[in-house]
């Protein structure tokens, strides 16, 4: 069956002193109130190894942001998934809205980075997402599918089955405004059918599928309650443990 998770997405916040305080936090509160869900911090390259010191590994899992298209070579200031597995993180977030509108990552390139990522044992957090105006035209089911076909359906149903999903609406990152737990619940059940389309019922069914998109405390357990949300991705309300906690604990 597939795996409920709450991932936290730092984004570029945090000296590597500070990621190191809120990661020690996170864990014990962990610690003391056992998590029902697998718990991943995502934190910049420069902290991975020390996070992944800071956590204990049976509690928190550990992912980078980003990795490179490319496996090693002349490539000034990227990081690969050889670089990123030998911190010890286990994940990476792939696809991440902000890469794609910042750094021109299209879905080509993205499926460069998951071939690199599954090859060398991590497993992709795979963003997807639609614009403000692809929704209002009723768009975003198709480009929800067509960044899943594009970067992903090359992949055996094996090697498939190692990718996490996140559906993140690009209108509800950083903005305040959540997907209902209605559009969350619709768009999740129209991902799963289209991984069943492709790869068939049991990994569809086994693919775990997170929310991103102003997620917090005060929503999570209504989000989190659809049968096709299996948690969610967050940014603002990771930066404070207590706030991260309060989501980990709608499960
Ligand atoms: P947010 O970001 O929770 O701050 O909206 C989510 C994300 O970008 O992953």
């Amino acid at each position: 069956m597939r795996q409920n998770i709450v991932a936290g997405n730092w984004k570029m916040n945090n000296t590597l002193e500070e990621g190191v305080t809120l990661a020690k936090e996170v864990n014990e509160i962990l610690k003391a109130n056992k998590p029902n869900c697998q718990v991943v911090l995502g934190a910049p390259f420069i902290h991975l190894t020390e996070v992944v010191k800071t956590v204990d590994a049976e509690l928190v899992g550990v992912a980078a942001q980003n990795c490179a298209d490319k496996a090693s070579g002349a490539y000034t200031g990227e990081i690969s998934a050889p670089m990123v597995k030998s911190t010890g993180a286990q994940y990476v977030i792939l696809g991440h809205s902000e890469r794609r509108a910042y750094y021109g990552e299209t879905n080509a390139i993205l499926k460069e980075k998951t071939d690199l990522a599954l090859a060398n044992g991590l497993t992709p957090i795979f963003c997807i997402g639609e614009v403000l105006e692809e929704r209002e035209a009723g768009k975003h089911f198709d480009v929800v599918k067509e960044q899943i076909e594009e970067a992903l359906f090359h992949l055996s149903a094996e090697e498939f089955g190692k990718v996490v999903l996140a559906y993140e609406p690009v209108w509800a990152i950083g903005t305040g405004k959540t997907a209902s737990p209605e559009q969350a619940q619709e768009i999740h059940a129209f991902i799963r059918q289209t991984l069943a389309n492709k790869y068939g019922a049991e990994v569809a069914n086994d693919t775990s599928i997170l929310y991103g998109g102003s997620c917090k405390p005060s929503n999570a357990k209504e989000l989190f309650a659809n049968p096709d949300v299996d948690g969610g991705l967050i940014g603002g309300a990771s930066l404070k443990a207590e706030d991260f906690h309060g989501i980990i604990a709608a499960f």
